[in-house]
């Protein structure tokens, strides 16, 4: 099985998304986490661009490059190429990534040169490359918009020049992926032959949704290496996924007979990483590490689900870092899903009869409310078959937002909270470093509930109308994650709503977990 190398360009190509510049400190943190992902080179910046990004990329080299190659990207300039040098060179593996561009468009337009012109800059920046390093890496720019011959001729002087690695990239998204495998096969086959040691590389935009299907397609034809972002991040539609290359050749190592080094367990932590600290929200649905990726809703998927996982579910969560798959209530699930759901809070022995009343008033809430969590089925149970607690858990110990009320102003933000449980009303005032923080500061008060939150999204749906709250938190004293979501017409409402919601899955998944080892 080839071992496919993974450079990661999150810091570089990632970088240059509008506004998600990062501090040093930022990418310092990301680079670890890289590390941890076992990527087998960070590209970390492009050091000529400023004394900041020099910083940054210098830095990354001296504390994260002890077991990852780092690089950092140079065009085909003395002065880039020191700069390249000079920040990478404190790690144990340096690499310099010298780009140059190859089609017409880049050599007569942009560079306003001839052929031969670029052809023998790019060999003076690759001999002088390797004159301070002896791994240098070199980007055919816009290759799969160049004439083959020329670009064959460039990747032969720059190998012959001591180039160690070959880019190949699709710098406008402008490939197809039988057309660019055609092409890698063809270059592979006659560098193979020049120098079987030069490393063939991919590196692919998205800019028709192709990125991952090219960097697939050329892995299958002879790529040794692919450059890719983490949540596809990158310049105008991004680069290729490094999740979804990654989990690709998981999913199907039998067809591409090819593997990566990556830490799998590691891509949703990484991706939630990136996510919050250059502010670009992950979309929902996007594959591996969107938040619905795992998230089954259809009544049908769900009954399929829940006979045989294997049913709707090729990739399992845990292998990314999910906790588990998520079986979500709405108005379409069917009675398996929620007899499942049932037996999850520990509400097992009803009659049938008991059952249809709890299935009509659950359907009844999940068209109101859209979704329906654990502890509303709480509710449904113990207002439609009024068992004394005979043998669910305990309906009181669960909490309700009764009241809130925030001020927000420039000082000091401020919460008060009224929740309820069972007939306790439990309140608290707090600040905070905003309204939502002042509101979470006051329930965790009121709740007495030590937790951290991990992460906290708010987005706008139904055209505006409604805002989606969601968290994550961990409970201190059980150690775990939970999390939720909630709906409201008022933003501050759906955050409160998402919050009071996670921390009562906790009070579930603990009167649960009781009642078992009393039975046990
Ligand atoms: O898209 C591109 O061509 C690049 C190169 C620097 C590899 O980012
Ligand atoms: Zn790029």
């Amino acid at each position: 099985m080839r071992k496919i190398i993974v450079l990661d360009t999150t810091l570089r190509d990632g970088e240059q998304v509008p506004g998600a510049k990062l501090n040093l400190y930022e990418k310092l943190e990301i680079a670890n986490q890289l590390k941890n992902l076992n990527v087998d080179i960070i590209e970390a910046g492009f050091p000529a661009s400023s004394a900041g990004d020099f910083k940054a990329v210098e830095e990354i080299a001296k504390k994260v490059g002890d077991k990852v190659m780092i690089t950092a990207l140079a065009r085909a300039v003395k002065s880039d190429i020191d700069a390249v040098y000079h920040s990478v060179k404190h790690a144990e593996q340096p690499l310099i990534h010298i780009v140059l561009g190859t089609s017409d468009v880049h050599v007569q337009k942009k560079f306003r040169k001839t052929r031969e012109q670029i052809l023998e800059q790019g060999v003076e920046a690759v001999k002088y490359a390797k004159s301070l390093c002896p791994n240098v890496q070199y980007s055919t720019e816009d290759a799969s918009r160049s004439d083959f011959e020329y670009l064959w001729q460039t990747i032969e002087a720059v190998v012959k020049a001591g180039a160690t690695m070959i880019n190949i990239p699709d710098t406008v998204g402008y490939a197809v992926p039988e057309e660019f495998g055609e092409l890698i096969r063809k270059i592979n086959e006659r560098l193979k032959n020049l120098n079987p040691d030069v490393i063939l590389s991919v590196h692919c935009h998205n800019d028709t949704g192709l990125a991952t299907a090219n960097t697939l397609a050329a892995i299958k034809n002879g790529a040794d290496k692919v450059e890719c972002t983490i949540n596809g991040i990158g310049e105008r539609a991004g680069n290729a996924a490094l999740e979804e290359v990654v989990m690709g050749l998981f999913l199907r190592k039998d067809y591409y007979q090819a593997t990566t080094g990556i830490k799998t367990t590691e891509l949703k932590k990484t991706s939630r990483l990136v996510s919050s600290l250059m502010g670009l929200d992950v979309q929902v649905n996007k594959a591996i590490v969107g938040d619905n990726a795992f998230a089954h809703s259809s009544g049908i998927h769900q009954d399929g689900l829940l006979k045989s996982r294997d049913a709707y579910e090729v990739i399992h969560p845990e292998d990314v870092g999910v906790d588990d798959m998520e079986i979500i209530l709405t108005a379409r699930s069917g009675r398996h899903a929620v007899k499942n759901a049932l037996a999850q809070v520990g509400f097992t022995n009803y009659t049938d009869e008991e059952f249809e009343q709890i299935f009509a008033k659950f359907l009844e809430l999940a068209d109101a409310k859209k979704e329906v969590y654990n502890h509303d089925l709480f509710h449904i149970v113990q207002s439609t078959i009024r068992r004394d607690n005979a043998e669910g858990p305990e309906l009181k110990d669960l909490y309700e937002l009764a009241d809130m009320q925030v001020v927000i102003n420039n000082n000091f933000p401020s919460a008060s909270v009224k929740i309820k449980k069972g007939d306790e009303i439990l309140t608290a005032s707090n600040v905070g470093d905003g309204a939502v923080d002042a509101l979470y500061t006051a329930i965790r008060e009121a709740t007495g509930v030590e937790l951290n939150l991990l992460e906290y999204k708010l987005n706008s749906i139904s055209r505006g109308k409604e805002a989606l709250g969601r968290v994550s938190i961990k409970v201190s004293r059980n150690g775990k994650n939970y999390s939720s979501k909630a709906i409201d017409t008022d933003i501050l409402k759906a955050s409160a709503l998402a919050f009071v919601n996670a921390v009562n899955m906790a009070v579930v998944d603990e009167m649960v977990s009781k009642r078992e080892q009393a039975v046990v």
